[in-house]
């Protein structure tokens, strides 16, 4: 391991989000020393090579450690790599996992040795939480911006495990609140539903943007749940990356924050925008709607908004795209891509 002052320490950086995140930090600083830590249950190499070649337009100089974050021993790690910051993406994201001893496990304990470990050492972490620590709240019921204090009941275990690692970063604060040091530099995003290259490695758990390009290209009709008129707050990775750097800066103010687009989606215009990238009508490729299975109903968000005024106040940043432009781009490249190989088994 080198120990350079100049190091990053990205995990889950082998994962869509992650790679995104490797690529812009090196286009920005092609002298970064990245160290990459996962244990590729989610993510793959080609995503670190794909966003390498794609953002920075370089080949990877870094290293990947290929083992769970969590087990790792963060104060050896921190004193030999010495990085500038962490960002820990590391995290069992298949939402529909329901072994809740092994979410919770992997996601919320994993993460307390890098919590303490980088408070201890002042070396800036920021971690991804999630939307889904919203659950339902009163907002949704009125389509709504959530401003970040009406979360707290997520309506599955990946929400709750995202949750409990924003109680043990609260706690932190608070102790040291009570014994008067400083808060330490740490900041929880919750993403809302990111998408864009690099998610190829999703399956099933990529973004409805790539799912419903990936149903129109293979000569189908695109699928949604009756009415299509369920929104969510659709971020595209590019912007999520910004504000996660942003997060690690001098200036970014410790504690949580939304990470989204300030704007809902309906599947209905998301699906618009997809057939506008593809180049299709709706006429082509009329969507089929279905009803709702009751086991996914139970745990379905209708609507999510990111409230994003104390993201611009407390990190200093901004949305940049347009989720419905975002989303035809990315549809196009998706097309590109299906003319090219006959499948979107590949990245982007
Ligand atoms: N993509 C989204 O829309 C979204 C929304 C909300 C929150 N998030 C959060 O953002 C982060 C990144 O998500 P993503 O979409 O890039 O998912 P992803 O599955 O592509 O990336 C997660 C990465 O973490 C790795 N990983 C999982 N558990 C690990 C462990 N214990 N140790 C080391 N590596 C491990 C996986 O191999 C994978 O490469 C996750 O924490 C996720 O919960 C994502």
């Amino acid at each position: 391991m080198t120990g350079a002052r100049e190091s990053v320490i990205v995990t889950g950086g082998a994962g869509f989000i992650g790679a995104n995140l490797v690529g812009e930090i090196l286009r920005r600083d092609p002298g970064a020393h990245l160290l990459v830590i996962d244990d590729l249950r989610s993510g793959s190499f080609s995503n670190v090579v794909d966003a390498c070649r794609r953002i920075a337009r370089s080949p990877y100089t870094g290293e990947l450690i290929a083992q769970d974050a969590g087990a790792l021993d963060w104060d050896e790690l921190l004193d030999a790599a010495e990085p500038r910051a962490v960002f820990h993406l590391a995290a069992i994201t298949d939402t529909t996992v329901s072994d809740e001893r092994t979410m919770i496990e992997t996601n919320a304990e994993g993460f307390a040795p890098i919590l303490h470990a980088c408070a201890q050492a002042g070396v800036p972490l920021v971690y991804a939480s999630s939307a889904a620590v919203y659950g339902a709240p009163a907002q949704a019921r009125d389509r709504a911006p959530f401003p970040e204090d009406a979360a707290g009941e997520p309506a599955n275990v990946y929400g709750f495990s995202k949750w409990l690692m924003e109680n043990q970063h609260r706690a932190l604060t608070e102790a040291c609140a009570r014994t008067g040091a400083p808060t330490p530099h740490v900041v929880g995003l919750r993403y809302f539903n990111v998408f864009g290259p690099g998610e190829g490695c999703k399956g099933k758990m990529a973004s409805m943007a790539r799912q419903l390009a990936g149903q129109i290209l293979a000569g189908g009709r695109p699928r949604l749940f009756a009415d299509g008129e369920q929104a969510r707050d659709q971020t595209p990775v590019m912007d999520a990356v910004r504000c996660t750097l942003a997060a690690a800066e001098p200036g970014a103010r410790p504690g949580v924050y939304n990470c989204g687009s300030g704007k809902a989606t309906t599947f209905n215009a998301l699906a618009g925008a997809v057939r506008a990238g593809l180049g299709t009508t709706d006429a082509d490729a009329p969507t089929e709607y279905f009803e709702m299975p009751a086991a996914v109903r139970r745990f379905y968000q209708d609507f999510t908004l990111a409230d994003l005024t104390s993201t611009a106040d407390g990190l200093g940043v901004r949305p940049q795209r347009d989720p419905l432009e975002a989303i035809a781009e990315y549809a196009s490249s998706l097309k590109s891509l299906w003319e090219r190989t006959g499948s979107l088994d590949s990245p982007p």
